[in-house]
């Protein structure tokens, strides 16, 4: 099983005619952070209810630190924290008595709730009832929840949902801080890839249930190539003379974008101008993530594997 965290093997789940995760194929490396992205309805959900054991696969195998969730549920599931869609509480009662639920079911020290309330900054509400929290409030506690106990791994369901940008970027930070100080391994979800972006050592990119991409974000980033941005004049005729050249050139508004080919800019830019084009700007910028991740989940494109990780 190697040093995976997560393993899953054609991980498929259907419900009726409509087949919500095919063959999926996870691999999360051990104290590293996943970004499990997609767009609304993409299937992270599902497979993540299907990595806890809260819903059976249709076919395919979950295995958790080596050991098939099917068959060594709870032994698993001990190490696992999770928070799942947004997590409910008992508003009358205190983050703390609500934690405190959590801890009995485990049996662990009391030590562990003041440990986790530290972790996610809710120390100083610990007495308060919870029915008086902010979102955010609610999802740092969400996380404590998670936190409580020998925890190895955190699987967390799109804990920004809902969170205004300072929320998004204390629960960034938080989960950030958690590889570090408690060494677990962290699997989270999102749509949005900026979040993921800034956290996350590798990705994983769902779209109608299958999984486009996985690998390191660089090996995302590196999948772009660069893109030569160029104004020229005259522009249709630059534009023309680039694709003569055998490059891909798209007009957008009133600068030219070459993409693909091995051409350098310096060599694009000595040939403009040697040809007798105006050139008054032209510099290599690399497309940005958002970009690619838009390119994978958006649009009409049929979703095929376009790269597999080297994992
Ligand atoms: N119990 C179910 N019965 C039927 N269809 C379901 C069920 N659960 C999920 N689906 C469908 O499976 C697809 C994937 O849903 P899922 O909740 O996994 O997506 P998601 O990536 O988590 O989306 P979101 O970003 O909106 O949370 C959706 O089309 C959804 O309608
Ligand atoms: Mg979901």
């Amino acid at each position: 099983m190697g040093d995976f965290i997560i393993e899953t093997k054609t991980l498929t789940k259907s419900f009726g005619k409509f087949t919500a995760v095919k063959d999926v194929n996870l691999r999360v490396p051990k104290r590293t952070i996943y970004g499990f992205l997609g767009p609304n309805g993409a299937g992270k959900s599902t497979t993540i209810r299907m990595l806890l054991d809260l819903i059976k696969p249709t076919c395919g195998k979950v295995f958790l630190f080596g050991k098939d969730i099917s068959k060594h549920r709870m032994e698993i599931l001990r190490k696992v924290g999770s928070l799942v869609e947004s997590p409910s509480y008992y508003g009358n009662l205190t983050a703390y008595e609500n934690l405190e639920i959590t801890r009995r079911i485990l049996q662990v020290d009391r030590k562990e709730i003041d440990k986790a309330l530290e972790i996610v900054n809710l120390s100083k509400w610990k007495n308060t009832k919870v029915k008086g929290f902010s979102l955010g409030m609610k999802q740092r506690l969400g996380i404590a929840q998670a936190l409580i106990g020998p925890r190895e791994l955190l699987i967390l369901d799109e804990p920004t949902n809902g969170l205004d940008p300072a929320g998004v970027r204390e629960i960034r930070n938080l989960i950030l801080s958690l590889p570090k100080i408690m060494g677990v391994t962290v699997f989270i979800s999102s749509h949005i890839l900026s979040e993921v972006e800034q956290i996350a050592d590798y990705v994983g990119i769902i779209r109608s249930g299958k999984l486009l991409f996985q690998g390191t974000l660089n090996e995302l980033k590196a999948r772009t190539g660069t893109e030569i941005v160029i104004k020229a004049r005259p522009l249709e005729k630059a534009q023309d003379f680039i694709r003569q050249k055998g490059l891909e050139v798209e007009n957008r508004e009133g600068k030219l974008y070459v993409s693909k080919g091995n051409i350098s800019a310096e060599e694009l830019n000595r040939a403009l101008v040697l040809n007798g084009f105006g050139v008054s700007h032209l510099r290599e910028s690399k497309k940005n993530l958002e970009e690619i991740f838009l390119e994978l989940t958006g649009g009409g494109r049929d979703a095929g594997i376009l790269s597999t990780s080297k994992l």
